[in-house]
């Protein structure tokens, strides 16, 4: 155990007595002495199991145990939780009870990925409001965070070889008012992350034992940068920055090599700003009747004898997976790039369409994040009385915690990485 994990402690010490007007101190413990008062005492056990953690509370201490910094960071946090809420604050309060109640906890999470997804597309979330959203994921022990980066709405993150992403890509001159299809307001909306900006988040994440994992949404869903460069599209454009809700029919074009030099160049910026590694690349939702009708994509079909534009879809994925696998990172992609079961199986699945995409993955034997949008979708409402989107369902949290995974069989859940809520922003 580094230092680095200890500071963990240390800081939340500081953070307590700062509040409390306590005089805790925190030491790590080597051997059996005895226990000294009034302290956090760390104890690392190499027998408990990645993120777990066991918390003692006694009357003169509280001892925690864990094999590595996460499990110390979630005792932390269910520390935290035992306390008032006045410890979520910077401001001295007298007039809580700062007790403890003595109990033993025997901690660890279920699942190694506990994801959240958020879409700063269609809305963008300034970083500050990123920090806010790694807050409450900390909080709730969840360690990863899919930041959907791009979409028809909206480029957000800086690359600096295509300046003309962010220039054009992350400004729309329009939006649809509520779920009214042809009326539209006249205000640009815009926004997006420089490289620090997303340097920044990254560390704030990583300090809250949080893993990022980006995605560029491809080949569908590339309205954006499609305004900013359309020879990479099917028709060559023109194309705009969409203002509508919901998915363009245009898509890169496979049929031309120069796609493949611009993702390359892309996802190399991406895989060195995110350490993750599973970079995110897309595969939902493509429409490809611009393929069947392109000259360039039908000729590539010809070449490849391809007859099903679906190959094509499972040809252009393979080669995102071999630009990552270049810098040795993983495609994470939808489910439906793996529907053919052609695609690598190094991939992670994201199976959104429905608990049957997550049964079929699971079954082919892709590695798969279940978060079916009839059940984790957070931007659906929760009641019909309630305002707002219900495409997939509508559901509340009863429905959420009761997803129980009922119909999958052992060999299925062996291949469930884990659960994921996501927030689409439109
Ligand atoms: C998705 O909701 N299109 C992944
Ligand atoms: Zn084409």
């Amino acid at each position: 155990m580094d230092k680095n994990s200890l500071s963990i402690i240390d800081s939340f010490a500081q953070n307590l007595n700062a509040i409390s007007g306590f005089q805790t101190t925190s030491q790590p413990l080597e051997g059996t002495e005895a226990l000294p008062k009034k302290n956090i005492v760390f104890k690392a056990n190499k027998d408990i199991v990645p993120e777990g953690y066991e918390l003692s509370i006694q009357p003169d201490a509280v001892i925690i145990q864990a094999s590595d910094r996460s499990g110390i960071f979630y005792a932390i946090q269910t520390l935290k939780q035992l306390l008032p809420t006045a410890i979520y604050g910077d401001q001295p309060t007298s007039d809580a009870q700062w007790t403890l109640p003595c109990m033993e906890i025997k901690d660890a999470p279920r699942f190694g990925y506990r994801g959240l997804h958020i879409d700063v597309a269609r809305h963008f979330f300034p970083k500050e409001e990123m920090k806010k959203i790694l807050d409450l994921m900390a909080l709730h022990k969840q360690n990863t965070l899919h930041w959907h980066l791009t979409d028809d709405q909206g480029w957000r993150i800086e690359i600096k070889k295509y300046p003309r992403l962010t220039e054009i890509g992350s400004i729309r001159n329009k939006t649809m008012i509520r779920k009214e299809w042809d009326n539209y307001d006249t205000t640009p909306y815009g926004g997006f992350y420089t490289q620090e900006d997303i340097k920044e988040v990254v560390k704030y994440a990583e300090e809250r034992c949080i893993n990022i994992i980006p995605e560029v949404d491809l080949p569908g869903h590339m309205m954006a940068a499609l305004a900013a460069y359309p020879d990479l599209g099917c028709t060559g454009g023109p194309y705009e920055v969409s203002g509508q809700w919901g998915v363009r029919d245009d898509v890169l074009c496979p049929g031309k090599e120069k796609t493949f030099t611009f993702i390359e160049d892309v996802l190399t910026e991406v895989m060195e700003l995110f350490p993750s590694e599973y970079i995110h690349v897309g595969g939902d939702e493509v429409d490809m009747s611009q393929w069947e009708r392109c000259p360039d994509c039908r000729a590539l079909m010809k070449r490849e004898g391809m007859t099903d534009p679906h190959r094509l879809e499972d040809l252009f994925m393979e080669r995102m997976a071999a630009i990552l696998r270049s810098h040795g990172k993983r495609p994470a992609v939808w489910n439906e790039a793996v529907r053919t079961g052609a695609f690598a199986r190094e991939c992670r699945v994201h199976g959104w369409e429905s608990v049957k995409a997550c049964l079929d993955a699971t079954a082919k034997g892709y590695r798969t994040v279940v978060m079916p949008g009839q059940y984790f979708y957070f931007d659906m409402r929760q009641s019909p009385r309630e305002d707002g989107h219900d495409w997939a369902a509508i559901f509340d949290a009863r429905k959420v915690y009761g997803f129980g995974f009922t119909e999958f069989s052992p060999e299925q859940m062996r291949n469930v990485e884990g659960l994921q809520g996501a927030f689409f922003s439109e």
